[in-house]
């Protein structure tokens, strides 16, 4: 009997203690809910090197500012080792929690996305696609440059629709970027279907003023030349005066389509300069910092989110630029 309720009493102070032990149990921390404010985002630019990324910078800064982010912005003057060591001072800044980066070149990052890794930095790839794998970074945001290359290829079939000889000329961007190697090799897919030719290909580095020294050179060479396909609206302007230096009319004598779509462009549409402009979207921020948010509160994102574009053509340049917004 004594044995029993020894047990009985045994019984109840361990069920005691568990419900003890229980209640005092700290209670497991809420995930934590980031919102805008609790962003510190390091944005490695890579330079200012004309209307579209002017646009670029803008929308970050911009964007930023409205939704209360702490933009720490740090333009790379189009220097691979400034956005290199831009990328380490983001990853040892302990404010910074996103890293968004346009890389100038496409390969040399591995090093430094392992490092951001280590330090539980998120990496969001903006504009410009890179080499490396996947998991190392959160998403990329930016244009499909293959796709920009094929559109002006099939624009610059009609332009030269008729035409006996139909000699191109390639003014290329920065040669390790993504969107001149990708420009380049889809206006290549393309070109066969009429019969293109392209007799000159170099860089200009997305400059006006290189891209009128690259085509005055060319035209000494000869004059055989029937279009220009300038990976972008700055070295097509540079082209443009080139020609008209020379004593022919751009957009006539020598047809030029160009890629980005700024405001400058559309200008040089309507003065008959450029005929045809593929667009290439600069504003990003929204995405990116939304992108950036949902990945900080842990939400898996698709590894690429591509830009809508469109195809700008001389005729309605007057109607459409004053609803452009770069
Ligand atoms: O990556 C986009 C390209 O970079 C734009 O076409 C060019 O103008 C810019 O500098």
């Amino acid at each position: 009997m004594l044995r029993n309720k020894l047990a009985f009493v045994l019984v109840l102070l361990a069920g005691l203690l568990l419900v003890g032990c229980q209640a005092a149990a700290p209670a497991e921390e809420p995930a934590k809910v980031y919102t805008y404010p609790d962003m510190v985002v390091g944005f490695i630019q890579t330079g200012s090197e004309g209307g579209w990324r002017a646009a670029n910078t803008a929308s970050f800064k911009e964007t930023a500012e409205q939704l209360g982010i702490n933009l720490k912005f740090y333009d790379a003057q189009n220097h691979m080792e400034n956005q290199l060591s831009a990328f380490r001072n983001f990853i040892a800044d302990e404010e910074v929690n996103v890293i968004v980066l346009a890389a100038l070149e496409t390969t040399g990052w591995e090093e430094v996305l392992q490092e951001a890794k280590d330090a539980g930095k998120l990496v969001v790839l903006e504009d410009r696609r890179i080499d490396a794998p996947e998991d190392m970074y959160v998403t990329y945001i930016g244009s499909d440059f293959a796709e920009e290359g094929r559109k002006s290829a099939l624009e610059m079939c009609k332009l030269l629709e008729g035409s006996e000889s139909k000699n191109v000329v390639e003014l290329v961007g920065n040669v390790g970027s993504s969107a001149a190697k990708d420009r380049g090799q889809g206006f290549r897919e393309k070109m066969g279907e009429c019969g293109i030719e392209i007799v000159k290909s170099q860089t200009a580095n997305w400059d006006a003023t290189e891209g009128k020294a690259v085509m005055e050179a060319w035209l000494n060479e000869t004059t055989d030349i029937q279009g220009v396909f300038a990976q972008n609206d700055e070295m097509g302007l540079g082209a443009a005066q080139a020609i008209t230096e020379a004593g022919l009319n751009p957009g006539d004598d020598i047809v030029i389509l160009t890629v980005d779509a700024t405001a400058g462009a559309f200008r040089a549409m309507i003065a008959g300069d450029i005929n045809v402009v593929v667009e290439c979207n600069p504003l990003l921020a929204p995405q990116v910092y939304e992108a950036a948010l949902k990945a900080l509160n842990g939400e898996t994102l698709p590894k690429w989110v591509p830009s809508q574009e469109g195809v700008f053509y001389a005729a309605d340049a007057e109607t459409i630029l004053p609803t452009r917004k770069y």
